[in-house]
């Protein structure tokens, strides 16, 4: 008798032991090379209740699928990691188990990385991309010349505990079109402040006449094969844009992180976010990877469209198939 077909299986809130076996398929992953599969965030709510759900699959006793949903007010957001002899298939049963179990709530899938397996899943159960987010890089050799801050404008590093309500404040205005970092709360904050990787020197806040107008947050990932920096969070005040202290406070940034001994920095973009990919692209990055967000494609449609769409449209994937490829390995 063959042993049975694993199931993708809901855990309420992963132990610790599973949170550990989720790590290490995230940092095992050939995918994590280019980009990591489960964003910084999602690693924050590994063993996190509502509103974030945990599936996994397992062989042999072994993860060899993670996906982690968060179900916001309006969209369910997924990530997910799969590993294994077959990743891309176990990459297609996750997901097609997570489209089940989010039906008819709107989803929102990040598949990082240019051509990891969540991209190939995302595209076997028919989701259509939404929503790109660059990974621009450069090197930290041969920056440009410091700039001086604008008129009355000091910088200086941040001090926790002093500068998070005010910092939270400007962070709101800077990214209030911005559907996640906009949205930072004081525990947002806190999970940050009292990472490993926490440097006070390496966030920088610019200040004019005592009030905050802009910051540069900067972090090394020190567990890469090779450390590389990162302009984690740059942002300026609506009020104090367009006086050059984004480039200001950049250069200040990357000038930090090349002191710190590191030859390459990373960051996030929206691709959408013109003011911020021209000053990228002034100072040097170059898109590395593209993560890209994916959705059902009803969803994309105006509420009517939408609603017919769903009315007459048959199931968008075929698990069928996908189930045989997964089963062929455990019989
Ligand atoms: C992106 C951001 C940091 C730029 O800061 P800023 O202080 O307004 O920018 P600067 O005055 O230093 O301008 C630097 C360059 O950015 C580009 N830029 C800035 N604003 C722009 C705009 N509205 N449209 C097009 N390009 C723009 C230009 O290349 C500009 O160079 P120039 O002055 O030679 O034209 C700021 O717009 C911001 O905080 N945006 C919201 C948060 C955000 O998107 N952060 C980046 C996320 S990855």
């Amino acid at each position: 008798m063959s042993p049975p077909e694993p199931q993708v299986t809901e855990v309420a809130a992963p132990g610790a032991a599973l949170a550990g076996a989720i790590r290490q398929l995230v940092a095992t992953s050939p995918d994590a090379r280019i980009s990591p599969p489960i964003s910084e965030r999602g690693l924050l709510h590994l063993r996190s209740g509502p509103p974030f759900r945990h599936f996994v699959l397992q062989q042999d006793a072994q993860l060899i699928g993670y996906a982690q949903l968060d179900e916001d007010t309006d969209h369910v957001g997924v990530e997910l990691v799969a590993g294994g002899s077959r990743p891309d298939e176990v990459a297609v049963e996750m997901l097609a188990a997570v489209d089940l179990a989010t039906r008819p709530a709107p989803l929102r899938m990040w598949a990082h990385g240019s051509n990891s397996v969540a991209h190939v899943a995302a595209r076997r159960i028919g989701l259509i991309p939404v929503r790109a987010l660059l990974q621009m890089r450069r090197t930290l050799a041969g920056l440009p010349a410091a700039v001086p801050p604008p008129a009355g404008v000091v910088i200086r590093p941040f001090v926790p505990g002093q500068d998070d309500e005010k910092w939270l404040a400007v962070n709101a205005r800077a990214f209030a079109d911005h559907p996640e970092q906009g949205r930072w709360t004081q525990a947002d904050l806190a999970d940050r402040l009292t990472s490993d990787w926490f440097a006070a020197d390496g966030f920088l806040l610019a200040e004019r006449a005592g009030e905050l107008v802009g910051f540069h947050w900067t972090k090394v990932h020190s567990d890469a094969v090779r450390p590389v920096g990162e302009v984690y969070v740059l942002g300026v005040d609506p009020r104090a844009q367009k006086i050059r202290l984004g480039r200001t406070l950049l250069l200040a940034g990357l000038r930090h992180l090349r002191q710190r001994g590191l030859d390459t920095v990373l960051l996030y973009t929206d691709q959408s976010n013109v003011a911020a990919v021209r000053l990228y692209t002034d100072l040097g990055f170059e898109v590395f990877a593209t993560d890209t967000q994916y959705a059902r494609p009803a969803e994309t449609l105006s509420t009517e469209t939408r609603a017919a769409a769903i009315a007459d449209r048959p199931a968008i994937h075929a698990r069928q198939p996908l189930s045989q490829g997964i089963a062929a390995q455990f019989t």
